[in-house]
C-alpha cells in the first residue's frame, strides 16, 4: 500500500513528507493506521546527524500509538481494530535478557539503528520509488500507516486515547523509569533532573512519586522550569552550580543523592557536572545522548572510588515495556501520572518540522503529531 510518513535523505538533514510504498505484514507483522506520534529529541539526533543510521533514506519517528488495520499471516492473539501503543525497543520475550526481566535490553535492540526487518538486514519494509527506507527502531510513526513486528506492539484498551497514550512508547516511561528503576529514589531523597524536555518532565513525575523530599529542576528556558514546578519539582534553577548549592544546602553540605541527566545534546561536561553534585554513594543516572562518536567524561577517578560514586546508564527507563506499558497506562487512568498535561503543541504530520524546529527553541515539553 501507500503511505505518506517524513524522511530525512540524508543528515544533517530536516524531515520532508514523501509518498513511500508499505509492505503488508508478514507472518508475526501488524500493518497499524497510526493516531498519533510523540516527537523525541532522539528523532532530532538522527536529523542533524549526531546518530548515523545504516540506511538512508529513514522514515521518522519511535514514539506512537495507533490502530491495526492487517494481521500477517499465522499471527496468533491480534486482530483488526486492536489498539496498539508501541515500545520504541522490541523484545522478543525468549533472550537472556527478557528472560531476567530487562527487555529494554532485549538483543533485538542491536537492529534498531539499521532500519530493516531484525530478522534479514537485507529486507525492508518502506521503500521509496523502488529504493528502500529504513524504518527508525522498526517503528516510523511519522507515517500514516507503518507495519512492524508485533515484538513492539502492546495492545492497549479501546476506551483509552491513543492521542495520549503515544507518549508510553518512549518518553514517559523513559524518564519516569530514570527516576524510579535507574536512581532508585526513595522517601525523602534529594534528586536533580538536569534537562527537563519529554524525557526530564517525566524523571520529575518519578522522582515525585518515588517521595523524593527536595526535586530541583535544571533548565535554561524558562518556560520548562515553570512546567517542572507543575509537575513535582519543588526548585527550578538555570544552572548546576545553583542546582548543586540548593542540593548542598539542604543535606548538610553533602550533595544529591541522585542526579537524572536528559539534556537533549548530552555532552561529557555535562555528566561530569551531575556526578559532582551527588553524595558520596549517591548515583548519576545517563538517559540523554549526544554525538555517537563523543568520547570520554571529565571525572575525576578519584571521586569515584574514594566517595563510591554510582554512575548508570539508562536505556528506556530500565523498563521492562510488555509491563511497564500496562503498569502506566494504570497510574494514568487512576490519576497518579499525568500523560495529557506533557502535551504542548500538536502539529499535522505535513508540519513536522515545525514541530522540531520547536522542539530547538524550547517551545514543548511535548510536541506531538496528530494523524
Ligand atoms: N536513554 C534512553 O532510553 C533515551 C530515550 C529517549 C530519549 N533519550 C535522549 O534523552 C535526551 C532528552 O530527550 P528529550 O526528548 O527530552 O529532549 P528535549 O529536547 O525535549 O529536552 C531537552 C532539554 O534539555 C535542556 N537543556 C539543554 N541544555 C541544557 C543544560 N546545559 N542544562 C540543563 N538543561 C539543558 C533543553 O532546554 C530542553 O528542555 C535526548 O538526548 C534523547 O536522545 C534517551
Ligand atoms: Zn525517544
Ligand atoms: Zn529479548
Amino acid at each position: 500500500m501507500k503511505t505518506r510518513g517524513a524522511i530525512i535523505r540524508r543528515a544533517p538533514g530536516t524531515y520532508e513528507i514523501a509518498e513511500l510504498d508499505l509492505d503488508e505484514p508478514r507472518r508475526g507483522e501488524l500493518t497499524v493506521r497510526m493516531v498519533a506520534a510523540g516527537l523525541c529529541h532522539s528523532d532530532d539526533h538522527i536529523a542533524v546527524g549526531d546518530h548515523a543510521v545504516g540506511t538512508y533514506p529513514i522514515c521518522g519517528g519511535h514514539e506512537g500509538a495507533g490502530v491495526v488495520v492487517q494481521v500477517g499471516p499465522e499471527t496468533h492473539g491480534w486482530s483488526e481494530g486492536d489498539h496498539v501503543v508501541f515500545s520504541f525497543l522490541a523484545a522478543c520475550g525468549r533472550c537472556r535478557w527478557c528472560a531476567k526481566g530487562l527487555q529494554n535490553l532485549c538483543d533485538r535492540g542491536a537492529a534498531i539503528m539499521t532500519g530493516s526487518r531484525p530478522d534479514d538486514p537485507s529486507s525492508f519494509r518502506m521503500s521509496l520509488d523502488g529504493v528502500p527506507v529504513a524504518q527508525t527502531c522498526g517503528l516510523s510513526t511519522f507515517s500514516e500507516y507503518t507495519t512492524v513486528s508485533v515484538d513492539s506492539a502492546v495492545k492497549v484498551d479501546k476506551d483509552l486515547p491513543l492521542d495520549t497514550l503515544c507518549l508510553l512508547g518512549c518518553g514517559v516511561g523513559t524518564g519516569w523509569g530514570a527516576a524510579v528503576n535507574s536512581a532508585e529514589v526513595y522517601p525523602g531523597q534529594t534528586i536533580i533532573v538536569q534537562g527537563i524536555g519529554g524525557i526530564g518532565i517525566n524523571a520529575v513525575q518519578g522522582a515525585a512519586h518515588a517521595g523524593a523530599a527536595r526535586i530541583i529542576a535544571v533548565d535554561p528556558v524558562p518556560f520548562k522550569r515553570d512546567s517542572a514546578l507543575r509537575f513535582g519539582a519543588t526548585h527550578a534553577v538555570a544552572d548546576m552550580a545553583e542546582a548543586t548549592e540548593i542540593a548542598r544546602s539542604h543535606t548538610n553540605g553533602q550533595g544529591a543523592d541522585a542526579a537524572i541527566v536528559t539534556v537533549g545534546v548530552t555532552t561529557g561536561e555535562h555528566i561530569a557536572q551531575a556526578f559532582s553534585a551527588i553524595r558520596k554513594a549517591g548515583t548519576c543516572v545517563v538517559t540523554g545522548l549526544g554525538k555517537m562518536t563523543d568520547v570520554g567524561i571529565p571525572i575525576s577517578p578519584m571521586e569515584l572510588v574514594l566517595y563510591q560514586k554510582r554512575l548508570q546508564g539508562s536505556l528506556f527507563g530500565a523498563s521492562t515495556p510488555t509491563a511497564d506499558i500496562p503498569w502506566m497506562i494504570d497510574l494514568y487512568t487512576s490519576g497518579k501520572l499525568k500523560l495529557d498535561e506533557l502535551i504542548t503543541s500538536t502539529y499535522k504530520l505535513d508540519d513536522i518540522a515545525q514541530g522540531f524546529a520547536d522542539m530547538h527553541e524550547g517551545r514543548n515539553l511535548r510536541g506531538v503529531v496528530v494523524f
